[in-house]
């Protein structure tokens, strides 16, 4: 009879321990609230993405990641995103720097229902600024070989009349005059051909 009454305690004792566990991981943690008691939006608690805004990335990024989510995103992307592109809750913006930069995409349009995450996905594109690039293939006078550049400045007019345009403008001055950062700059043909990297005149 002890040995039954042990039993039953023991049974009761692992039922009640398993009904605890099973109430524990199903129960609203403390930041979250019943619908009837806050206001929700499709049922998530509203300040929910508000508060989650400045962690997001680093709390998803590694998941992404591992989980080829990351590159799944750049190959839909790259594939399918052409003209003008509307992206309804962009949250912090991680599509943003995965648009094809090709001219097919001609503008994307982002949107969310939360400023929080819109303001890092705005800082994203902000600190994208200080690296845009502008490239340059251009006609010019050459730096050296006086002659070829005389040459070049006695036929401008004509070839203007022509083409519409002066092959004897200078280029690297006028990257100058205009505040570009070069990077590179390299010549070809006689040095009549430029091609520059640049970033655009600092703010
Ligand atoms: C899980 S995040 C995903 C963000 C982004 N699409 C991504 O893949 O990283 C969901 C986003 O949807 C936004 N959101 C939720 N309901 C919305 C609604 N009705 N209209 C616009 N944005 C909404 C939230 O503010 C949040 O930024």
């Amino acid at each position: 009879m002890k040995r039954k009454v042990a039993w039953a305690g023991a049974g009761l004792v692992v039922y009640a321990g398993a009904a605890w566990g099973v109430y524990q991981y199903l129960r609203p943690s403390g930041s979250e609230c019943a619908s009837t008691t806050c206001a929700t939006t499709n049922g998530v608690p509203e300040g929910v993405w508000e508060g989650l805004a400045g962690g997001y990335d680093a709390a998803v990024d590694r998941d992404e990641r591992v989980t080829g989510v990351l590159k799944r995103r750049a190959a839909l992307l790259s594939s399918h995103a052409r003209g003008h592109v509307l992206e309804i809750a962009c949250g912090t913006g991680r599509n943003l720097l995965l648009y094809p930069m090709t001219p097919e995409v001609v503008r994307v349009t982002a949107t969310d229902a939360s400023p929080a995450m819109l303001d890092v996905a705005r800082t994203k594109l902000l600190e994208q600024d200080g690296k845009a690039r502008i490239l340059l293939l251009e006609h010019g006078r050459p730096e050296r070989h006086a002659w070829l550049a005389k040459y070049i400045d006695r036929r401008a007019p004509r070839h203007a009349h022509k083409w519409g345009c002066w092959w004897n403008r200078d280029i690297s001055k006028l990257a100058e005059e205009a505040g570009l950062v070069v990077h590179e700059k390299t010549t070809y043909h006689l040095g009549t051909g430029y091609i520059i990297i640049a970033s655009p005149p600092p703010q």
